[in-house]
Parts: structure tokens; C-alpha cells; sequence
């Protein structure tokens, strides 16, 4: 919706739900200070281009990584030399007091939020018949309880017309061989959107999963022979992996006003793989 439509709107909505509508004009006017995001997971790969990209919105962004903190403050770094403000902060997502402490970081650093994306992940593959105990416990550590924890914080602290958006992966469509668990802790992603937009009505707080297909990161590529690899790129329609901007456009378009009307929706972000 265009900006004239939005306000268009505020002129006809109830006088009931002119405290809502008045805090869109807050909002406006924070935009010009700057909003606040913070990326799960985004000292590399996905996460890091949607940082960036974010920051060249104008948000403000606080960067998640668990373990590769030099890669976390090169994202900074470069955000910082475009003009925004960033910080960075350590937080394993498979754990509810981190999580809690890494919102608390951004509000001390920026007062708020108002865009959340739930991007931290990890890929373990293999045959039903061959998963470890310990790799499904990992993946269910970090996707399907990461993904609550880092919603649910979203949920209490996102500002009225913010953002939430987890990841999925086009997989919990393809259900390829060896994908099983992983496929299940993302489907799981779907459902919480879909609750969450519902449950966090009068907000205009728009909730969604974003689902892209093969990405060119590590989570896609290690493991995968380049003959694997330019396999999977033959049966793309576009004749190319996705790139992490590729997703980061999307993102930053479901994070703008145009935006809004999306949400509790898997969004499918795969170049037609699916
Ligand atoms: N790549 C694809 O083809 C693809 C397709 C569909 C969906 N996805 C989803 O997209 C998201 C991003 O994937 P990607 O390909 O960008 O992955 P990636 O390149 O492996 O990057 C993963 C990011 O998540 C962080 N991370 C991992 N475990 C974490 C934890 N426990 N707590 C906090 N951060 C953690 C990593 O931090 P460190 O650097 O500190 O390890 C890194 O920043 C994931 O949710 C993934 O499932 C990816």
C-alpha cells in the first residue's frame, strides 16, 4: 500500500482504533531517527545480507552470531561505514536466557525493535535410518526451539506496525530424501507465523516465514560435490543457486509499508524450484 493509501486508511478506521492508528504516525516519525532490527544468525551467509540490506533501509541492526564473532563485527563494520548504527552480540538462539539477554543488548543499544527475523538455522542430513540422536537433538535445539524463542521474545517486544519473519525452506514442499527432520523443524516455522500473526491482532504487527529454496551458503554447498551442486542448479528455472541478496530483497520488501498486507503467510522465495 502506498503511503497516501495508509493514511487514506487512518482517515476511515473507527474512532476505537485511533490509538492504533496514532501510533502509526509515532512510527513515522521514528523512521526518520531510524527503526530497529534485529537478525538471528547474521554473521554470515543469509543473515548477514539481510542485515545489510535492512541497514540500507535505515534500520538500526543488532547482529546474532553463536560462534564466529569476527565474521559478526566485519557485518558491523560494514554496516557502520554505510552510515547506520549496528552492534554485535553473542547469543545461541537454542537457549530462552540468551535470547532474552540478546533483545535486552538491542534495547539497551537502541531503545526498541521493530523489525525481528528468526534467520538462525543449521542443516544436518541423513536417512531416517541413520540420524544421530545427537544431530536431530541439535537441529531441534536450534530451528524448532530457536525459532519459538526468538518469536516469542519478537512477540512481546516488537513495536505495534513492526515486523516478525522466520525462516522456513521451499524443503517442507520438495521433502527430498535425508531432508526429514530438518524439513520438520522448519515446517514448524510455517505454523508458528500463522499462529502468531493471528494471535498478535491489533498490533498491525505483520507475521510471516520465509521459505527459500538452494541458496549459495555454506548450509546449502558443504558437504555437495560441484557436480552435485550444478545438478541441483540444472533443475532451477533460473539456471542459478539463489544468492543470500536474492532473499534479502524479499525481506526488505515484507519490512516495508508496501509490505504490510502479507502476513501469516509462508512466502516462498526459490526462483520456481519448487
Ligand atoms: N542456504 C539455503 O539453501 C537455505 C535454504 C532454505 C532455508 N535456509 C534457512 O535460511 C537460514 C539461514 O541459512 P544460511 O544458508 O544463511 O546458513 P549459514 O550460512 O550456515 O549461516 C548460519 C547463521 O546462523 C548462525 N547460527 C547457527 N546456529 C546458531 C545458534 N544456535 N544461535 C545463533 N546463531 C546461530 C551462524 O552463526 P555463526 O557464524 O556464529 O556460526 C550463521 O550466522 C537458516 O534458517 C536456514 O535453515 C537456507
Amino acid at each position: 500500500m502506498s503511503r497516501r493509501n495508509l493514511l487514506g486508511a487512518a482517515a476511515i478506521v473507527p474512532l476505537a482504533t485511533g490509538a492504533i492508528m496514532g501510533t502509526a504516525s509515532a512510527q513515522t516519525a521514528r523512521s526518520g531517527t531510524g527503526k530497529t532490527a534485529i537478525v538471528t544468525g547474521s554473521s554470515r551467509g543469509i543473515g548477514a545480507a539481510v542485515a545489510k540490506r535492512l541497514a540500507r533501509e535505515g534500520y538500526s541492526v543488532t547482529v546474532n552470531f553463536v560462534v564466529n564473532r569476527d565474521m559478526a563485527r566485519a557485518v558491523v563494520r560494514d554496516i557502520e561505514s554505510a552510515g547506520r548504527k549496528a552492534i554485535s552480540v553473542q547469543a545461541d538462539v537454542s537457549d530462552p536466557n540468551a535470547v532474552r539477554r540478546l533483545f535486552d543488548e538491542n534495547d539497551k543499544a537502541f531503545g526498541g525493535v521493530d523489525v525481528v527475523v528468526a534467520n538462525a538455522g543449521i542443516m544436518r542430513l541423513a536417512p531416517m535410518s541413520d540420524m544421530t540422536d545427537e544431530n536431530f537433538n541439535r537441529m531441534i535445539d536450534v530451528n524448532l526451539k530457536g525459532g519459538f524463542y526468538t518469536m516469542r521474545e519478537g512477540a512481546r517486544r516488537v513495536r505495534n506496525h513492526g515486523r516478525i519473519i522466520t525462516f522456513s525452506s521451499s524443503i517442507t514442499q520438495l521433502r527430498s530424501p535425508t531432508y526429514g527432520p530438518y524439513a520438520a523443524s522448519k515446517a514448524a516455522q510455517e505454523l508458528y507465523a500463522n499462529v502468531l500473526a493471528k494471535e498478535l491482532a491489533g498490533r498491525m504487527i505483520s507475521v510471516n516465514a520465509m521459505a527459500p529454496g538452494l541458496v549459495n551458503t555454506t548450509l546449502f554447498t558443504d558437504g555437495k560435490t560441484a557436480q552435485e551442486i550444478s545438478g541441483f542448479v540444472q533443475r532451477t528455472p533460473h539456471r542459478r543457486l539463489g544468492e543470500p541478496e536474492d532473499i534479502a530483497n524479499v525481506i526488505a520488501a515484507l519490512c516495508s509499508p508496501d509490505g504490510m498486507w502479507v502476513s501469516g503467510q509462508t512466502v516462498f522465495a526459490n526462483g520456481g524450484v519448487v
